[in-house]
């Protein structure tokens, strides 16, 4: 197909990255899969072109080196692919009272969720202005509406991406690219296992399945959307949070963080 387009989706080795991938692929889009995990994105590729004839640049790299969106860049270039949209998707979270956590892993942390994706923004924001056509899609969280005690740091990046990406998005207006911020809300994926987050209260009021949320962001991003939040039980608890005092939200979040033995 001569006229695909390509999207360049960031965490696609798991959980909602790799289901965007697979709508972007189902949708006729080529792929630039980018993540740590080489053989799992080997493994999406070879079943995205079996499955839709689409084809995939394989990028294995670690988001948090201070070159890699630079990297990223380089690669693409090199193979002559036009990023038509950009997925910023990766990122993780890290469970605990702040003054105990890992302080490298912490500053990781905001590498990935904040960083890169900012950096892969401004890199590739330019030429799509130049062309007066793309999209991007921030993934950030329901966690981006208030603050959350026992995971301070990643409720805090992720404010920065709904932020950020609303900004951005009326900066763009009549560029003729768009910013989408998705705000999934507790979502099943590696997420919670990874941040050692498991035993949250949070958990226990169930959690939206990764294909939906991921059908969500991409028919938000394909309409032109600033932001959407992934699920009706979400979107009202996002909302209920602005008409709150703030001290009473960030208590309730703190209750919802702690786990069931505390
Ligand atoms: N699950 C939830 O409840 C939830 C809720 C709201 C928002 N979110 C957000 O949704 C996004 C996707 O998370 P998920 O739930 O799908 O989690 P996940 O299953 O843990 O997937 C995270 C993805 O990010 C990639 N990644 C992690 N560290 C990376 C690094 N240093 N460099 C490059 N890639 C890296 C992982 O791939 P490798 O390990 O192969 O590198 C993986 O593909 C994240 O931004 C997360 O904050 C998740």
């Amino acid at each position: 197909m001569p006229d695909r387009k390509t999207a360049l989706i960031t965490g696609a080795s798991f959980g909602i990255g790799l289901e965007l991938a697979r709508i972007f692929a189902r949708e006729g889009h080529n792929l630039v899969l980018v993540a740590r995990s080489a053989d799992k994105l080997r493994q999406l590729a070879s079943e995205l072109e079996k499955a839709y004839g689409a084809r995939s640049l394989i990028l294995a790299v670690d988001l948090t080196d201070p070159g890699a969106s630079a990297y990223v860049l380089d690669q693409t270039t090199r193979a002559s692919i036009v990023v038509d949209i950009l997925v910023n998707n990766a990122g993780f979270g890290q469970y605990g009272l702040f003054v105990e956590n890992d302080l490298e892993e912490c500053l990781r942390q905001i590498q990935l969720n904040v960083t890169a994706l900012t950096h892969l923004t401004r890199l590739y924001l330019p030429e799509m202005i130049e062309r007066k056509s793309g999209r991007i899609l921030n993934v950030a969280s329901t966690a981006a509406f208030q603050p959350g005690p026992l995971m301070a740091v990643y409720f805090g990046t992720k404010a920065y991406v709904l932020h950020f990406s609303e900004a951005l998005a009326n900066e763009v207006s009549g560029t003729g690219v768009t910013v989408t911020c998705l705000c999934p809300g507790a979502t099943a994926t590696e997420f919670h296992k990874r941040a050692n987050a498991t035993g949250m209260r949070l958990l226990r009021m169930g959690s939206m399945d990764a294909k939906t949320v991921a059908e969500d962001g991409y028919r938000a991003l394909m309409a032109g959307k600033p932001v959407v939040i992934s699920g009706v039980r979400n979107w009202l608890v996002a909302q209920s949070v602005r008409f709150s005092p703030r001290r009473l939200v960030t208590a309730i979040a703190r209750k919802t963080q702690e786990s069931k033995s505390q």
